[in-house]
């Protein structure tokens, strides 16, 4: 049975946030196709989505990978809207930054042509970052719409998840440029630090990390995996 308010796509729907998103769009009566990476062993567990309610009805979970941009046409045909969630988490910097950036924008990209070649959706929410804005060296209390994190300034400071905030500037930054050379209707959405309760069985970096914070594990907040 097709929702009444339309078929909207959620991709990484295994994460924090994406799993969240797809509980509250089945709750408001969408019907909801989300992403995850592929799992040859079958080690993941998605019963979490599967169970959720109205999920039998009206939840359809497909592959795709941000490494593989096309892999997401399938999941966007047919959509009404396309939540853009899933991105590389690699805090720890296993690999080289411009790697993962390359794999952040390129899958940001690819999603967003499979949007304009669907014809049928009308907006993309991208979730952004604020560590695209505020790692800039600049010495302000507010920043807005005219600010971004400075790939150089990150580059010469080393901070730790440097190479997610700059795969999340240079990703933003994509979006936007993509979105107005071909008129399709992008928001991007920047979070600080999301904290609550959770649907997902992995114990959420940005929860983990806040409440060593309020523990006072320092050390643990940096270390997480
Ligand atoms: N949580 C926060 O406080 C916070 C703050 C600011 C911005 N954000 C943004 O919000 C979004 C969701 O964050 P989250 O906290 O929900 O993170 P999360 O729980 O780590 O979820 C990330 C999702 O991205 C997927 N993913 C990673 N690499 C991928 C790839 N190569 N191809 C396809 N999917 C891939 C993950 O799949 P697997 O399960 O297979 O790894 C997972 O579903 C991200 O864009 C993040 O930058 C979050």
């Amino acid at each position: 049975m097709e929702g009444e308010k339309g078929r909207v796509c959620v991709t990484g729907g295994s994460g924090f946030l994406g799993s969240w998103l797809i509980m509250k769009l089945l709750d408001h009566g969408y019907s909801v196709n989300t992403t995850v990476r592929s799992d040859p062993e079958h080690k993941k567990d998605v019963s979490f989505l599967t169970a959720l309610p109205g999920s039998a009805e009206r939840l359809q979970i497909f592959n795709a990978d941000l490494s593989n941009p096309e892999s997401f046409n399938v999941a966007i045909e047919g959509c009404i809207g396309v939540f853009h969630v899933a991105t590389p988490v690699d805090f720890q910097d296993k690999e080289p930054e411009e790697v993962v950036t390359k794999r952040s924008i390129d899958g940001a990209l690819g999603i967003l042509k499979a949007c304009l070649n669907a014809k049928t959706v009308k907006r993309v929410v991208y979730t952004s970052s604020a560590s695209a804005v505020v790692v800039n060296g600049k010495d302000v209390e507010e920043m807005d719409e005219r600010f971004w994190s400075d790939k150089d300034y990150i580059k010469a400071i080393k901070p730790y998840m440097g190479s997610y905030m700059i795969s999340k500037t240079l990703t933003e930054r994509a979006v936007l440029e993509f979105s107005e050379k071909f008129g399709l209707d992008v928001v991007t959405v920047i979070p600080s630090f999301v904290v609550g309760p959770f649907i997902c069985p992995k114990f959420p970096g940005s929860v983990k990390t806040t409440l060593a914070l309020v523990f006072g594990m320092y050390s643990f907040s940096i270390s997480h995996d």
